[in-house]
This record gives structure tokens, C-alpha cells and sequence, in this order.
């Protein structure tokens, strides 16, 4: 006869099977919430490509487990974030969250995550918080923190030579911290930020502040735009006759996914970001060719991080055999990957947030060329993370 703490084991192990089992026949919920309109409308679609594209590539499946998805447009909106994160968690039952562009919007969502223990994938918003003082096990980024491209252009800005700089941004935690990162470094090389414009989001009255740009004269502007209003940002620095005179550089959202609308008045321009054209990587070069099959256009930095998203949920799912509920299962298979992306191989660092090489690239016709590396495995300080 068997002792009783066999039959128990025997039980245990039987349930354990029939919940991994059980928790493999469900479908996974996934709640995509991202800005459907608004200035950072197509930014938002070329997330879901990327991600849809990886599960395609997948058969549909993550972690063992089909697909289902639940969308909610955030419209860029802080105020109304809290109300449609838990239309996808308390309406929806979402198991997994992915979302959002916008910072104010992404640090809404973290909240709800962190409160309701909902795995949570950022696939572009960089505020800096979230893989810092509001960090937690549940919580991973595929993109940046704004911070990153902002501290490359710094060190490049100074190399060239540039003084004195102004930035122009908008007023929330994306354009910030973006100057922020961007003054760090400039100031650390002995560079000087002698005026911080900035408008609200997503205001594009851009002429009153491209007047005083002209006026203070400096050696170069350095700015964080994206989207539409980065589109209308380009159009009139250079309709202002400042292009020829003061250089501009920026955070490569500025021409990222833009240059069609963009054309002539984007040509030269110097940007950082940790992706870009003519990467000659394998990955990227298929990656490639899938996007353009599947969707009929090249893609940007934003449909690579919303592929990266799927690719980094998969590998936490994967070792967790879709079970949600092992985050400590999940995020030590996240944090011990190397992601094999289109923007190059990549970690992920302590505090959930990409380390990445952050390439310096050049407008030139429709392409932003990588002409360089501006930083090597440049990781954020990730301030205030305690996990
Ligand atoms: C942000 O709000 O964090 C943000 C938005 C658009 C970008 C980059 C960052 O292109």
C-alpha cells in the first residue's frame, strides 16, 4: 500500500498537470490598449502590426495557449487612462496588458498593474518611472525610456561641437525627460542648455517659440517631437528659415515612420534611436520583408517594439508554460534573454528596461540611415527601482 504522503504527491502532481493543462486550453486574453486616434494614431497601428506579426508567426499561439484580443483606443488621454486600463482588466479579464505610446497614459496603466498584478508589456511610452520608482516584477518594456536617446544625442551634440542649445518640447513626462537626458549628458561634456522651451500636448502653435529660437541664437536646438505633430514640427523649423542656420537635433521619433509626409524639410537631419535603416542584420532584413508583405510599408521603431513585445511575452510565457499567475517564472526568462530583434540583439536590464545600442542616423531621402553607434549597451540608470 502507498504511505499517505506518496498519495499526496501523487494528487498534488495530478493537479498541478490538470491546472497547467487547464490554464493551456484557455485562450489568452490580450488587451491591447493603444492610441487608435489622435496625433499618435499610426504609432498605435504599427504596434499591433508588429505584434500581430510575431503571433503570425507563431501560429497564433503564445506560451501554448491561442490568442484572443481585447483593444481599447487610449486616445493619448490621461485623464480618461484609469477608466479604460480597467475596462481591459475588471470588464475584460485580461491576462496579459500591452500598451501604451504615451507616457502619461503608460504610468496610468503601470498603476493598475502593479495594483492588480496584471503582467504588463510597455511597447513604446518611455517615462522614466515606470522601470524606476514605480517598477515592479510584473512590469517590462520593449522600447526605451526616454531618457536614452535623449543622453546618446547629448554626447553626440557636444562632440559636434555645439555650445549653447535650446530644446523645444511638449510640456509632459515624454518631452522632459527627454530634455532631461539629453541636458545630462550635453552638460556633463561641458555643453550648456541656455533656454527649455515647451507647449502643451499635442499642441502645434510652434511659431511664437520658433521666434525665440531665432532670436537666442543658439549653436543648435535639440527636441523631442512625434507622430503628427512631429510632422508639423519639421515643416516649420524649416519654413522659419531655420534649417539652413541652426542644426537641429532630435530624438529619432521626430522622423521616425514621418518621412513621407515630411519630405524635402527632413532631409540632413541627425537623430538618435535605437533603431534605424540599413541595419545589416539578418533578423531585421526578414523582418523586413515579412512587415512589407504583410502590411504593404516598411516599418518603423514602433512596429519593431510592438513585435519585441510579443517576442518578449512569449519567451516569459513560454518558460511558464502560459501559466499568467509564475511571475517570478516569467520575469527571470525575460530578464535572462537576449532578444533577437530588428533593431539588433538586445537585454533586458534589472529593472525590466531595454540595454541597447542607440544608433545616431540621417535623414537621407526617405530612409533614416544608421550612420554610427552614438552609445553602446546604453542602459537606464533605472533611479528609484526597487524590486
Ligand atoms: C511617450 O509619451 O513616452 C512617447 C510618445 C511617442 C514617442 C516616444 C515617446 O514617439
Amino acid at each position: 500500500m502507498k504511505s499517505r504522503t506518496t498519495r499526496f504527491a501523487a494528487i498534488a502532481a495530478a493537479s498541478l498537470l490538470s491546472a497547467s493543462v487547464f490554464a493551456q486550453a484557455q485562450k489568452l486574453k490580450v488587451g491591447l490598449m493603444l492610441p487608435y486616434s489622435g496625433t499618435y494614431a499610426a504609432l498605435g497601428t504599427a504596434i499591433e502590426n508588429g505584434f500581430r506579426l510575431y503571433l503570425t508567426e507563431q501560429s497564433g499561439r503564445i506560451g501554448g495557449r491561442e490568442v484572443e484580443f481585447f483593444k481599447v483606443d487610449d486616445e493619448s488621454e490621461p485623464a480618461k487612462a484609469v477608466d479604460n486600463v480597467n475596462k481591459l482588466i475588471k470588464r475584460d479579464n485580461v491576462d496579459v496588458l500591452v500598451g501604451t505610446v504615451h507616457s502619461g497614459v503608460a504610468m496610468a496603466m503601470a498603476k493598475a498593474a502593479k495594483d492588480n498584478g496584471t503582467l504588463l508589456i510597455i511597447p513604446n511610452a518611455g517615462a522614466v518611472a515606470v522601470t524606476g520608482p514605480m517598477c515592479a516584477e510584473n512590469i517590462f518594456r520593449s522600447s526605451f525610456s526616454n531618457w536614452q536617446p535623449g543622453y546618446a544625442m547629448g554626447e553626440v551634440a557636444a562632440k559636434r561641437g555645439a555650445k549653447k542649445v535650446v530644446t523645444i518640447t511638449w510640456k509632459y513626462a515624454a518631452g522632459d525627460e527627454s530634455v532631461a537626458g539629453f541636458k545630462e549628458a550635453f552638460e556633463k561634456a561641458g555643453g550648456q542648455v541656455v533656454k527649455e522651451l515647451s507647449l502643451p500636448f499635442p499642441n502645434v502653435e510652434f511659431q511664437p517659440l520658433l521666434t525665440e529660437i531665432a532670436a537666442a541664437k543658439p549653436d543648435a536646438v535639440y527636441t523631442f517631437f512625434a507622430g503628427g505633430g512631429a510632422v508639423k514640427f519639421v515643416k516649420d523649423y524649416a519654413a522659419a528659415g531655420l534649417k539652413n542656420a541652426i542644426p537641429l537635433y532630435a530624438a529619432g521619433f521626430l522622423t521616425d515612420g514621418t518621412l513621407e509626409a515630411q519630405g524635402a524639410d527632413a532631409e540632413g537631419l541627425l537623430t538618435t534611436l535605437h533603431y534605424g535603416d540599413g541595419l545589416d542584420n539578418p533578423k531585421d532584413k526578414a523582418f523586413r520583408a515579412a512587415y512589407a508583405k504583410a502590411y504593404g510599408m516598411q516599418p518603423d521603431v514602433y512596429a519593431v517594439q510592438g513585435y519585441d513585445a510579443a517576442q518578449m511575452l512569449a519567451i516569459g510565457l513560454n518558460a511558464a508554460k502560459g501559466d499568467v499567475s509564475k511571475k517570478a517564472e516569467i520575469a527571470k526568462a525575460i530578464v535572462s534573454a537576449k532578444i533577437d530583434s530588428p533593431r539588433g540583439a538586445f537585454t533586458i536590464g534589472a529593472s525590466h528596461n531595454p540595454v541597447q545600442d542607440i544608433y545616431l542616423r540621417q535623414v537621407i531621402g526617405k530612409d533614416n540611415k544608421v550612420i554610427g553607434v552614438a552609445t553602446r549597451a546604453l542602459a537606464d540608470p533605472g533611479r528609484g527601482c526597487k524590486m
